[in-house]
């Protein structure tokens, strides 16, 4: 035998020598969720481990991740029923509980970058990332919402808003309506590939802001489309998106090594909340080893060609590495 690979994994020194992968904490974009109130942190059930916080605890958390190196977060807003219309009022709002969040967290913490988000289901009573209208998710009628939740945001200190919405041309829309406000400097992580998946349950227990009828499927893809995901990554990349994201992560890694290998531009993946939770509960139950899970699925998501991973497993895995 001329060739044998175990040479190379006969000692810890020499498997370090060899490694292809590295994760580190800059990698990870880490999402957190904001509700109400003052002194209020809320356990989400289906995620062990993640709260919701009012915006002064949320300054707390986030100053508590930047001291373990965390310099990427994300934020997403718990609003209250009564705050809810069919028309998403309450998203570009001035003094509303997100955008003095994301006032707060930006004037406090001028060297993070806090990725907002841009769509209608937090704010909407039908719990739609578009304009409902009998029965149909209304496109072209949303993008103007979009876009002015977009200059609110803006307005209000952020410096990269991610479109999670699926609305078709909402990325060059957004580019221009940030330009016109005087936002060029505004980046724009696009969801390019956001597939209708059943792993996102866990985050819309987080918000409450699971669809009040029917499902995504008008907007979001199809699970079982690859080819499709190219299509949205050429309009992305020419609509003028700096990022393009991959969401869900795991069930998807074929996905993220696909646009890694058809675009110049970073690529980031969603790690999403009924992956965490997977992992959390069979951890709990003692069926596997969790910080074991967690630190190879992390790596799978890179290896497979994100440079950006958000997950809600950032802390944990910031907590690790100083440990
Ligand atoms: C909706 C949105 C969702 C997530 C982020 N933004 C859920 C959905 O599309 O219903 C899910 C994230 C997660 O599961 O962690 N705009």
């Amino acid at each position: 035998m001329l060739q044998r690979p175990r040479r190379n994994r006969q000692s810890a020194v020499i498997r370090d020598m060899v490694e292809e992968t590295r994760l580190s904490v800059k990698d990870m974009l880490f999402p957190l969720f904001v509700q109400s109130g003052t002194g209020k942190q809320t356990a989400i059930a289906s995620m062990p481990g993640i709260n919701r916080y009012s915006v002064d605890l949320l300054l707390k958390e986030i100053d508590a991740c930047a001291n373990l190196g965390i310099r990427s977060f994300a934020l997403f807003p718990q609003v209250e029923e009564s705050f809810k219309d069919s028309i998403a009022s309450e998203s570009h709002r001035k003094g509303s509980l997100y955008l003095d969040a994301i006032h707060a967290v930006s004037s406090r913490f001028p060297e993070i970058s806090l990725l907002t988000d841009v769509a209608m289901d937090p704010y909407s009573s039908d719990g739609h990332d578009g304009i409902v209208k009998d029965g149909q998710i209304l496109n072209d009628e949303t993008l103007p919402v979009l876009a002015k939740m977009a200059i609110a945001q803006a307005q209000a200190g952020s410096r990269l808003i991610g479109p999670s919405d699926m609305m078709d041309g909402r990325v060059g829309y957004l580019r221009e309506a940030l330009d016109g406000a005087g936002f060029s400097n505004v980046g724009i992580m696009a969801y390019t590939a956001k597939y209708a998946s059943a792993f996102y349950g866990p985050f819309r227990d987080a918000l409450e802001s699971a669809p009040k009828f029917g499902d995504k499927k008008t907007y979001q893809m199809n699970p079982a489309n690859r080819r499709e995901a190219l299509i949205e990554l050429e309009l992305d990349e020419a609509e003028g998106a700096d990022f393009l994201m991959v969401k869900p992560a795991l069930a998807y890694l074929d996905i993220i090594a696909l646009l890694r290998e058809n675009s110049h531009l970073p690529i980031a993946a969603y790690n999403v909340s009924g992956e965490y939770a997977m992992i959390k509960a069979a951890a709990q139950n003692g069926w596997l080893d969790g910080e074991k899970a967690m630190l190879e699925s992390l790596l799978s998501i890179k290896r497979a060609g994100a440079q950006v991973i958000l997950t809600y497993f950032a802390k944990e895995f910031a907590q690790l590495n100083q440990a």
